[in-house]
């Protein structure tokens, strides 16, 4: 029987809650579609820090990568100063396994409320190739005479050929193989490259010629196209239905995919994936660690759920993927009353059963 391990690293606030709905389900999936996992768990995060001063050793990074994919609940502490915990566990992690992917799906599920007027799940049906290795969250930069008049601070954005090509490659397969046409929602599989090429000369120039170049050459049947970032702000709301696959740096990425969320009903449902296409990856819901829900049951767990099926989606475990997401959306379509946390109608747990029940059936 094919085994996995994996990593479970609740993390902070609800985030243990929230992992352990998203087991749960896996675990059925286990039974119910022959595979098996091996679970390991990992208790870093804001507690661990104060206790010991430690965010995430070298040794944990070892570790990780003996896991065949780590999920991850949520990293964030309301006593630890913002970027210690942000910086020291989610982004060491992402850097040191080198997850230069960040799969953001942006899909509205049946039963969800949108703040898009007009717009359904038809409309608002998406993915984010967001970079995740370079930008400016890698880029030099430093404080010189600070605390004086003449204070200097400067934080620079990098990107080498070598991440864009690898990004770029990744985004075309994808768009390749999940695209709309793909999908068989639409005539084109359509990627997008999302930039700022009109200001960020240097930047985005490298980002679109590396675009023309690849597609050309090696994806003649995907359609081409390029946004401004700030008007993809104005499209994701005014019309989400043209995009299909999109690409992007990573400082935009996590920019437009917090508005993406909220779009497709907010933190409740957003999902993502931090991937290193041959080595170990880390899946999350995109939503924080809530702390002043923690242990009242009320949080929404479908978020950590649909990151352990995209987690169980890149293992190559599709037809259980597939089922935990008709699950999901049986869901969302017939028992929520809403996806915010303490308005469902339902706890945390009850959620993660009734998801972990429809996959069993
Ligand atoms: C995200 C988060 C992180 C990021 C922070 C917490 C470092 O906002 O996953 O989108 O900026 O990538
Ligand atoms: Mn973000």
């Amino acid at each position: 029987m094919k085994t996995y391990k994996i990593g479970v690293m609740g993390g902070d606030g609800t985030g243990p809650e929230v992992t352990v709905e998203a087991v749960k389900v896996m675990e059925a999936a286990c039974a119910k579609f022959g595979f098996k996992v091996e679970q390991t768990e990992y208790d870093f995060g804001g507690e661990r820090y104060k206790r010991t001063g430690e965010t995430l050793p070298d040794s944990a990074i070892s570790e990780f990568k003996k896991q065949d994919a780590i999920l991850l609940g949520a990293i964030g502490h309301p006593d630890v100063a913002p970027g210690i915990l942000e910086k020291g566990i989610l982004l060491k992690a992402r850097f040191a396994l080198d997850q230069y992917i960040n799969l953001r799906p942006v899909r509205l599920f049946p039963g969800v409320e949108t703040p898009l007027k007009g717009k359904g799940p038809k409309e608002i049906d998406y993915v984010v190739v967001r970079e995740n290795s370079g930008d400016i969250y890698t880029g030099s930069g430093g404080l010189m005479m600070k605390d004086t008049p003449h204070e200097v601070a400067t934080q620079t954005a990098v990107y080498t050929r070598f991440q864009v090509d690898r990004c770029l490659k990744y985004a075309f397969e994808y768009a390749r193989k999940h695209g709309k046409k793909a999908r068989g929602v639409g005539e084109e599989n359509t990627l997008g490259l999302v930039g700022k090429t009109n200001v960020l000369t240097f930047l985005y120039d490298l980002w679109e010629r590396a675009f023309h170049e690849m597609g050309k050459k090696d994806y003649p049947d995907i359609r081409r196209d390029y946004y401004h970032v700030d008007a993809t702000c104005m499209w994701m709301v005014k019309s989400p239905e043209w995009f299909d696959v999109l690409v992007t740096g990573n400082l935009f990425g996590d920019i437009i995919t917090d508005l993406g969320a909220i779009t497709q009903g907010g933190m409740g449902i957003a999902a993502g994936g931090n991937i290193n296409p041959e080595g170990v990856s880390m899946f999350e819901p995109i939503g924080g660690s809530a702390p002043k829900y923690t242990g009242k049951g009320v949080i929404n767990p479908l978020a950590a759920i649909c990151a352990m099926q995209m987690m169980l989606e890149t293992l190559g475990e599709q037809t259980a993927a597939e089922r935990i997401d008709v699950a999901v959306r049986f869901v969302t379509a017939n028992k929520l009353k809403s996806l915010a946390a303490k308005q469902m109608g339902y706890t945390t747990s009850e959620v993660g059963d009734m998801v972990a029940e429809l996959v069993a059936e």
